[in-house]
């Protein structure tokens, strides 16, 4: 049977680093909270005033993703892009993506499932891959936070979490062992107001008006973080399980989970949960923050390139976030 295999990761992340008392300077913040409550140290912010963009860092990511597989753009038969941060409100990063790189004229999904959107790709990618339709598929996540964020003390729960970067795979069609073993995909819409950025939407009347760009309007994200927090830790464990109960494994079988880097609280959570090690788990949220679609690659990409996932291991990815949606992907590397 064809399974899709994970043939190239990279990932980039901006050169400008920002700490926890740089923040401190702009906003009514401090390291110790900012540590004890989230577990972030710094986070990299995109050179917007140099120019820098969304779809640029995932060119970054993907020529590494894609060199690593031994591959050319010319090779790659899809692009999945996951982005709550795109350049446009359309078209989507993923046709940016694609003028940019030596793609053929290939087609470009945009994913919006926010911080699980990079498992959401996964997914999707898989699917088509599995049925025969296309034997390449680079799934990228990439996000600039920085300019979208309420620097105010209204925003300053969520601004001190944030940060922008980017990561990608390829996968390949393989017939062996190797390869992605399940993914499931959960969305619960009833909560989509409790971490979302609301304006500037198309149901309004008034797209646009002055104090949407006041602090608290609409342009800024909102989160209900307790009522967010909550909900992640029952649902990551909840999406983990189902993905070693459908293939008859225990979380003894786990070898590299690696979560949703959304807050370390919650990582070190399921970590205690599922009676994980701490060289069985990786995150990089203390230096990147949280990059929502990024999260997951990055932290994918630095823990192979440190050696940490080996052929064979049963590697294990995880998210939750705004929807709220929540996904995992079981493999076997
Ligand atoms: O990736 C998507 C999924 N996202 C998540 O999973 C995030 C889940 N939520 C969280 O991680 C946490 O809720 C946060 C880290 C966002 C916030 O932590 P919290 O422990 O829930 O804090 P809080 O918002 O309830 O605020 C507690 C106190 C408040 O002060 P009072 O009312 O107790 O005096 C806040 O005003 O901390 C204050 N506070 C801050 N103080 C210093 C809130 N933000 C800050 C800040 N610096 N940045």
């Amino acid at each position: 049977m064809i399974k899709s295999k994970i043939t190239g990761v990279g990932y980039y992340v901006p050169k400008k680093t920002v700490t926890n008392d740089d923040l401190s300077k702009v906003l009514t913040t401090n390291n110790d909270w900012i540590i004890e409550r989230t577990g972030v140290q710094e986070r990299r912010y995109a050179d917007v005033e140099g120019g820098e963009k969304n779809y640029e860092m995932a060119v970054k990511a993907s020529e590494d993703a894609i060199a690593m597989a031994g591959m050319t753009a010319e090779d790659i038969d899809l692009i999945v892009y996951a982005t709550l941060s795109s350049e446009y409100v359309f078209p989507g990063s993923g046709v940016l993506l694609q003028r940019s790189m030596g793609f053929r004229n290939i087609a470009a999904i945009d994913v919006r499932a926010q911080c699980s959107g990079f498992v959401y790709g996964i997914s999707i990618a898989d699917q088509f891959i599995k049925t025969g339709m296309y034997k390449n598929v680079l799934v990228v996540g990439s996000e600039i936070h920085s300019t979208g964020l309420d620097f105010s003390d209204h925003g300053r729960h969520i601004t001190v979490i944030f940060g922008d970067g980017a990561g990608a795979a390829v996968l390949t069609a393989y017939e062996g062992e190797s390869g992605i073993l399940s993914t499931h995909l959960h969305s619960q819409g009833q909560f989509a107001e409790e971490l979302a950025c609301i304006d500037p939407g198309f149901s309004k009347k008034e797209r646009f008006t002055p104090d949407m760009v006041e602090p608290g309007g609409g342009f800024f994200p909102v989160m209900n973080g307790q009522l967010v927090f909550k909900n992640a830790v029952v649902r990551f464990s909840e999406v983990i399980n189902e993905a070693l109960s459908h293939n008859n494994m225990t979380a003894k079988d786990i070898d590299m989970l690696i979560p949703h880097q959304a807050n370390l609280r919650i990582s070190q959570f399921i970590q205690q949960k599922f009676g994980l090690r701490d060289d069985q788990v990786h995150n990089t949220i203390q230096k990147y923050g949280n990059t929502t679609a990024a999260s997951i690659p990055i932290t994918l990409c630095e823990a192979y390139k440190e050696g940490k996932i080996k052929d064979g291991d049963i590697v294990c990815l995880a998210a939750f976030g705004s929807g709220f949606t929540w996904a995992s992907a079981l493999i076997r590397w």
